[in-house]
C-alpha cells in the first residue's frame, strides 16, 4: 500500500464526530483508477443512528463516482489493528472482490494485511436480486 492511504484515514480519524465512545475510527478507500475516499464515525446522542468510518468512507465513494474497490485502510485511535464491524463488513462487500485488500493499521501505518474474502467468508450475495 502507498502511505497515502493512510495518510487519508489519519486525516480522517482526526474529523471524527465520537464525543460518546471517544473512539475515533478513520477509514480511505482507493478505486483502481486511483481516486481516494475517506471517511470518520459520527455518533449521535441516540447511539443506535451513529455510523461508522468505513460507512462515511462509502458514502463519499458513492457520491464520488463509485467504480472497482482495490484497496482499503481503517485505523482507529486507541485499537491498533481495528477491523471493520460485521455491518461494514457487509456494506465493503458489496464493492469489493473478495481479493480486495484491507489493511489494518496502528498509529505507525499498516499493521496487518487481509482480503475481504478472509474478513467476511460465505457472506451474503446480492447477485440474485439484480
Ligand atoms: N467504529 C467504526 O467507525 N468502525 C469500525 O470498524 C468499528 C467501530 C466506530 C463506531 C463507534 O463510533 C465507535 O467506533 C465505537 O464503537
Amino acid at each position: 500500500m502507498s502511505h497515502d492511504l493512510f495518510e487519508a484515514a489519519k486525516a480522517a480519524m482526526s474529523k471524527a464526530y465520537a464525543p460518546y465512545s471517544k473512539f475515533p475510527v478513520g477509514a480511505a478507500l482507493r478505486t483502481e483508477d486511483g481516486r481516494v475516499f475517506a471517511g470518520a464515525n459520527v455518533e449521535i446522542a441516540s447511539y443506535p443512528e451513529g455510523w461508522c468510518a468505513e460507512t462515511t468512507a462509502l458514502g463519499h465513494y458513492i457520491m464520488g463516482g463509485g467504480g472497482k474497490i482495490v484497496e482499503i485502510a481503517v485505523l482507529a485511535e486507541r485499537m491498533a489493528k481495528c477491523s471493520p464491524c460485521g455491518g461494514c463488513r457487509q456494506r465493503l462487500a458489496e464493492f469489493c472482490r473478495p481479493e480486495t485488500k484491507l489493511y489494518l493499521c496502528d498509529n505507525a501505518g499498516v499493521a496487518e494485511t487481509v482480503t475481504m474474502g478472509e474478513m467476511l467468508p460465505y457472506g451474503f450475495r446480492g447477485d440474485i436480486l439484480k
